[in-house]
């Protein structure tokens, strides 16, 4: 049943825990419905509480019997936990409980996937375990014992002994329970090995179900360059024998850092060529790397309270796009990132789940692992090694890992750091993590005898909570270009302080034309009356990929908006430029894929919606329709000598050469697939041999509506491999027709194949009909209607995904009163479920307050 009053938790009432843990002994009797966890944990009062008082937090389990000191005592069990007389001194505690990992539908603890058992602990999750102060402040070294007979049984930390029907597992470094993992099961290992920097020798292993064995070489050797990456980079040298990922089907998120034991969704660590596309190769490599780097941002050095989550997640993915930049293409990189940072972070900061990337407050902070946290703790970070340099950011990183090693920390811990190094005051850089919002960095210019001036004025709009936003530091990266195109003033950093600020730049013979957030150096939107000539310029000329893209996207964006709102014609302008740009071959093909994207429906509605003018998604559909013909229409002959210039003869390779060549064909292929009716797209469909062509063939096919015979063959082809057939589902969605999508996704949900047990499947069914804006938000309702009604049959089952998904409606108050109502009406539909989850009843309610 919901919680009578949930709780809101406050970052300003933290306390530190009254009982420190002095070390774990685990045992697991496994059985699929009647899991037996006994535990020993020595406790010692802690000396900087205030309070005795013992409480364990514990869930979904039965009590069998506790013991304190070999004494069996009877503490006071509540849904939540339970509390009991302790002595006064350090004593140890005994406790055995009974758990059901088959009735776990929630995959938060121990649950079954497939028929094996795993875990999922972060954030909240050992309490569903077994009793426990879980809490990321209270570390302990963990000594597990495995009993079950699986063939595998898995735990963090080196293997101890492994006998008839049991395996032991010790790690001895102090750890969270939030890092705590076990895995047993049928399972087999693809293994390798590594020599670190000092000359030891780890074991790896990549553990998947029988038959994904040959999913496992690419991920293995992101791991070994990961593990290299880190110890070059930044010193950092892996710390136990072992190293296992285990790949699981039933996983809410996209991977674990658990300590030794990393588990991740089959989607992010399984590849081939045949099953996955460039962009899975790149997406599992990142994430294998991210995983890795936690084991010392994060583990190593933890987080003290879940307030801090951008401590570790932030550092992270900042740590995992160095490592991609510097195996990629790091231009190509960066405007990925940014894109998808405009697409999920922009989009929640300008809506009602705007919130700080450190949050003052939660109810449930499962709702709180977001973009803001993650990808916009990652610029934070980004933004703070700009202001102080790549030198003082690399001492500052060796003194936090030397200060803080084996601690749970705050973000003031971090900043100290750099604080310490460069004898700079943070405080207002500290803004950065305590106000939601995107500032509006508005620019206007003056040249006058020589000087030119940059005059910048920074605004952020109220975000719930905080309708005041005192100004931030900005770093702005600029650079001057002449007439000509030459570069006269090399990339500069402005530090920009104040409400409102000028710069000059002095001794120049002519106006320059500016190049400004170079490299998207800080994450504002940026606000300028330009032309689209001075655009069309940039793109040519500016020699920062990042602002040549950006450039571009624009002058887009701009005649988009004209059509959409004045029913203009394809602007020839973009067209020209984009055929230009694409013929370039100074230009990285990967670069010339990107900047032949567009924006996209989501972009756009925000756009206008910026502009005053409430987004009609039809209208926005068929603009970018009408400007994909007239572009298709303009460059036939174009795309036509790409396509051609760009096949890959060599064998299948998911490096950034090849797939910036497949990127670039694809993007041809969809433009002649306007001209030619299918045509080229059939061919590739039948001539493909990687999943990469194969799926951008069919997609191509689905748009022109000749989809119908690729499709079924497609599911014939893999209906086996349930990693492809997510493809299948999520495909067929995304190009509907806007007036069809939710028809089709409700179809697939009577698939034999739909599942809503698996959240892969669930969102490649609902979440794909969430992500394509023209159909979700179709006149009808129907759309915002078949979410809602799978969202409230998922909530009993699964709280945590179907609070995440309750992110689709966030941006309701963009449009028309009528949508605002069909959503408003859903949304009051899913609060009013009976047993309405925490989880889901916190998103619901800030979305409609
Ligand atoms: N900590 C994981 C990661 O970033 C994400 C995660 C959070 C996974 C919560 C499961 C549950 O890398
Ligand atoms: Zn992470």
């Amino acid at each position: 049943m919901r919680d009578a009053a949930p709780q809101t938790i406050h970052l300003a009432d933290y306390t530190p825990p009254n009982w420190l843990v002095t070390g774990v002994h685990l045992t697991f009797r496994l059985d699929p419905t009647r899991t037996r966890v006994l535990s020993r944990i020595g406790f010692a009062p802690n000396p900087d509480a205030a309070s005795r008082a013992f409480k364990l937090d514990g869930e979904n389990m039965t009590l069998i019997r506790a013991k304190i000191d070999g004494v069996e005592v009877a503490p006071t069990v509540t849904e939540t936990g339970l509390t009991c007389d302790v002595p006064d001194g350090p004593f140890t505690w005994e406790a055995e409980v009974e758990i059901n990992p088959s009735a776990n539908t929630a995959l938060e603890g121990l649950y079954m996937s497939s028929g094996m058992y795993c875990t999922q602990c972060e954030a909240e999750g050992f309490r569903k375990i077994t009793y426990y102060p879980d809490r990321p402040d209270v570390m302990a070294v963990f000594d597990v014992r495995i009993e079950g007979g699986e063939p595998v049984m898995l735990s963090n930390g080196n293997p101890g002994k492994i006998g008839d029907g049991f395996a032991e597992w010790h790690d001895p470094w102090p750890k969270p329970a939030y890092l705590f993992a076990l895995v047993a099961g049928r399972l087999v290992n693809h293994p390798g090995k590594f020599t670190t920097m000092s000359g030891r020798e780890v074991d790896l292993n990549i553990w998947v179900r029988p038959g994904d064995e040959g999913k496992c070489a690419f991920g293995m050797e992101a791991l070994k360059a990961s593990m290299r990456w880190d110890e070059e980079v930044y010193g950092r040298e892996y710390d136990l024998d072992l190293f296992n990922i285990v790949a699981v089907d039933d996983f809410n998120m996209g991977a674990m850092e658990n300590k030794g034991l990393n588990i991740f969704n089959s989607s992010c660590v399984l590849a081939s060529p045949e099953t996955s596309t460039d962009a899975n190769f790149e997406q599992i490599e990142a994430i294998i790397a991210h995983e890795y780097f936690h084991n010392w941002t994060g583990n190593r050095i933890t987080c003290r309270d879940w307030f801090q989550l951008c401590l570790k997640e932030g550092l992270t993915v900042f740590r995992d796009a160095q490592f991609t930049s510097d195996l990629r293409s790091a231009p190509v990189k960066r405007i990925e990132d940014v894109i998808a940072l405009r697409a999920r972070q922009f989009r929640e900061d300008n809506g009602p789940l705007a919130h700080p990337v450190r949050p003052q407050s939660f109810v449930e902070i499962n709702n709180f692992y977001t973009a803001t946290v993650y990808e916009k703790g990652a610029e934070v970070i980004g933004m703070l090694k700009t202001l102080v340099g790549d030198a003082a950011w690399s001492k500052a990183l060796a003194l936090y890992f030397d200060r803080h090693d084996g601690q749970a920390c705050t973000i003031e811990d971090w900043l100290r750091v750099f604080e310490d190094v460069t004898g700079r005051d943070l405080a207002q850089f500290k803004r950065w993590y305590e106000h939601a919002g995107t500032p509006r960095l508005t620019v206007t210019e003056n040249f006058k005898d020589g000087t030119y001036t940059l005059h910048f004025k920074q605004e952020t709009p109220p975000t719930p909570g905080q309708p005041d936003k005192p100004p931030r530091v900005i770093p702005i990266q600029v650079g001057l270009l002449a007439e000509d195109g030459t570069e006269i003033v090399p990339t500069r950093l402005l530090e920009m302080t104040e409400a409102e600020q000028s710069f000059e730049f002095s001794g120049l013979d002519a106006r320059p034309i500016p190049s400004i957030l170079r490299g998207f150096s800080a994450p504002v939107i940026l606000r300028r009356e330009t032309s689209n000539a001075e655009r069309a310029f940039l793109l040519a000329h500016d020699t920062d990929p990042f602002n040549k893209w950006e450039a571009g996207r624009a002058l887009a964006r701009e005649g988009l908006i004209a059509m959409i709102r004045d029913g203009a014609p394809a602007d020839p302008a973009y067209i020209a430029a984009a055929e230009t740009m694409a013929r370039d071959e100074s230009l990285d093909p990967a670069f010339r894929a990107l900047a032949l994207g567009l924006p996209t429906q989501d972009d756009l509605a925000q756009a206008l919606h910026d502009a005053g003018t409430v987004p009609d998604p039809q209208a926005i559909w068929d603009a970018l329709e009408a400007l994909k013909d007239a572009r298709a229409e303009a460059m036939e002959g174009t795309a036509r000598a790409l396509y051609a210039q760009h096949q890959v003869t060599a064998p299948y390779r998911p490096d950034a050469a090849q797939s910036g060549a497949r990127a670039l064909a694809n993007a041809a292929l969809a433009m002649l697939t306007r001209r030619d009716g299918g045509a080229a797209a059939q061919a590739q469909y039948d001539a493909a041999d990687n999943m990469t062509q194969q799926l951008a063939a069919l997609a191509c096919l689905l748009q022109a509506g000749k989809g119908d015979l690729a499709l079924g063959r497609f599911y014939d082809q893999w209906q086996k491999d349930r990693l492809v057939v997510d493809k299948w589902f999520s495909l067929q969605v995304a190009c509907a027709e806007p007036a069809d999508a939710a028809d089709v996704a409700e179809r697939l949900t009577r698939h034999p194949d739909f599942t809503m047990k698996n959240p892969n499947r669930f969102r490649a069914t609902l979440g794909a009909l969430a992500g394509s804006p023209a159909g979700f938000h179709h006149a009808s309702g129907k759309g915002y209607r078949l979410l809602a009604d799978w969202l409230i049959r998922l909530d009993p089952l699964n709280p945590q995904t179907t609070a995440r998904m309750c992110s689709a409606f966030e941006t309701w108050r963009r449009y028309d009163a009528d949508r605002q109502a069909l959503i408003e009406a859903e949304l009051r539909r899913i609060e009013a479920s009976p047993g309405l989850s925490r989880d889901t009843g916190e998103m619901v309610g800030r979305i409609l307050a």
